[in-house]
């Protein structure tokens, strides 16, 4: 892309000069005499950074710039003062000038603030396009994804919705199996009342039991009163079953049958209820392995699987990870009343790059904490957590198998020679050797040769 740069400057010279470096570094010029001639330039729209002299006749370079950050806000603008007026620039700065450049003009600085600028520029940019995605693309009952992955999952929730069917919802911890079911809920003729949810793994094996079935008065110590359980409570909507793949075999056998009969007894007592109830059950395990492990009871499984949801992973759909990132920041950043302008080159490429075994979540908590630890108006590899940042351009050495030390050794030391480039001291700082050892190494291995 080739970025469109106007010089605003009442002094033909500059003017000249200025585009003449400029054109000369790729960019192209555009050349106005005055704060009028320059404004009316800029309201074309295709303007990406603009340049102007602070004192002009009619239109001043602070009314230029007052008018861009009104009406054009992300359009950064460098201002020129004359030497011995540092006092406009600091005001010109604070009125949310990009940066300020003192004549006579120092060309490379100019060429470094104007590079600078233009990065920021297209950061701005590729981030509202993100927001204008989330907001058009009006995010899935507040789950975010666009890839094929996400996709196919959205459609097995809009069809499964409708129904009555049971739904087993699979996939790592952190992918987002609450929000699948919620949109389950949310989506269907059931949603009129509350969806009600237990989370299997907090409880016990009797809590969890007087939890899902309730308990009459006196069935056991510290009953006191009667207690309806989520399934009653569920009537008529649907009942999310945790973590299912934690529960207690002789629990197992009670949920199959209120899935199977309808009907079932609170604890210690007769009278049989029937309920309507939608079961939707969510677990990160894999219910076939605990089957064939005679934890997990292959009729519940099947009478739950009549419809699977699988979520997958992070890593193998990070093409999510940019609108993701983008809907955290923005969230992050208002929470913390803070202007984040989007994250730069180099914390992007981290993210791409690291596997998430914490999946959405500890993607959000990542930008959270580099939200909270950013300085800036950009995220920069430093904000992010250690663990994140140092996965980023982490060369490997491969040693094949069947070699002796002294060769693996040989491997080692040359090849992280390559990667510092020939820089001895730093290599052998790495290796934790000294220098003359590495030194003495390196002369071995040329003997041999
Ligand atoms: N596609 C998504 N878009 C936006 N936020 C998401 C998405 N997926 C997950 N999240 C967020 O990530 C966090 C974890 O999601 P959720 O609790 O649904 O995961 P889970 O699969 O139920 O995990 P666990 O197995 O640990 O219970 C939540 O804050 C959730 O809002
Ligand atoms: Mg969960």
């Amino acid at each position: 892309m080739k970025f469109n740069i106007l010089i605003i400057d009442d002094e033909k010279n500059i003017r000249e000069g200025l585009s003449e470096s400029l054109e000369l570094e790729g960019y192209n010029t555009f050349l106005a005499e005055n704060g009028k001639e320059g404004l009316e330039r800029i309201a074309k729209g295709d303007i990406d950074l603009v340049i102007t002299d602070l004192r002009m006749p009619e239109i001043s370079g602070e009314e230029v710039l007052a008018q861009v950050t009104t009406e054009s806000p992300g359009l950064p603008v460098i201002v020129l003062t004359g030497h011995g007026s540092i006092d406009n620039a600091v005001e010109a700065m604070r009125n949310g000038a990009y940066d300020f450049l003192t004549k006579p003009l120092n060309l490379d600085r100019l060429t470094l603030i104007v590079k600078r600028a233009l990065q920021r520029r297209e950061l701005i940019l590729e981030q509202r396009e993100l927001q204008a995605e989330l907001k058009s693309k009006k995010t899935f009952e507040n789950i975010i994804g666009t890839s094929n992955e996400m996709q196919k999952v959205f459609q097995m929730i809009k069809k499964v919705a409708p129904s009555k069917s049971s739904v087993l919802v699979t996939g790592e911890s952190g992918v987002g199996k609450e929000l699948v079911v919620n949109a389950i809920h949310d989506l269907s003729p059931r949603s009129k009342n509350r969806l009600i949810s237990v989370n299997c793994s907090a409880l016990s094996k009797d809590l969890l039991e007087s939890e899902l079935f309730g308990h009459e008065k006196g069935s056991f110590t510290g009953a006191q009163g009667m207690r309806r359980g989520r399934f009653e409570l569920a009537h008529e909507s649907t009942l999310f079953l945790d973590e299912i793949g934690e529960i207690d075999q002789n629990i197992q056998v009670k949920i199959l049958r209120v899935l199977q009969e309808k009907q079932f007894e609170r604890v210690g007592g007769e009278r049989t209820i029937d309920v309507d109830v939608r079961v939707i059950a969510a677990t990160n395990r894999d219910l076939e392995k605990e089957i064939e492990k005679g934890n997990f009871r292959e009729d519940l499984y099947y009478r739950l699987n009549v419809v699977h949801i699988h979520i997958p992973p992070l890593r193998e759909r990070k093409d999510d990870i940019p609108l993701l990132v983008s809907a955290f920041l923005q969230e992050f950043a208002k929470e913390n009343g803070k202007k984040i302008d989007g994250i730069d080159v180099n914390a992007r490429a981290a993210l791409y790059k690291f596997d998430w075994p914490g999946n959405i979540r500890q993607l959000r908590n990542s930008i959270e904490s580099a939200v909270v630890m950013c300085d800036g108006n950009v995220i920069t590899l430093d904000d992010l957590p250690p663990s994140i940042r140092n996965t980023h351009e982490v060369d490997t050495i491969k040693v094949p198998a069947g070699i002796t030390i002294q060769e693996a050794e040989k491997i080692i030391i040359m090849q992280n020679l390559a990667i510092q480039k020939g820089n001895k001291s730093k290599t052998a700082n790495i290796l934790g050797i000294g220098r003359k050892t590495l030194h003495r190494k390196l002369e071995e291995y040329k003997e041999k040769n």
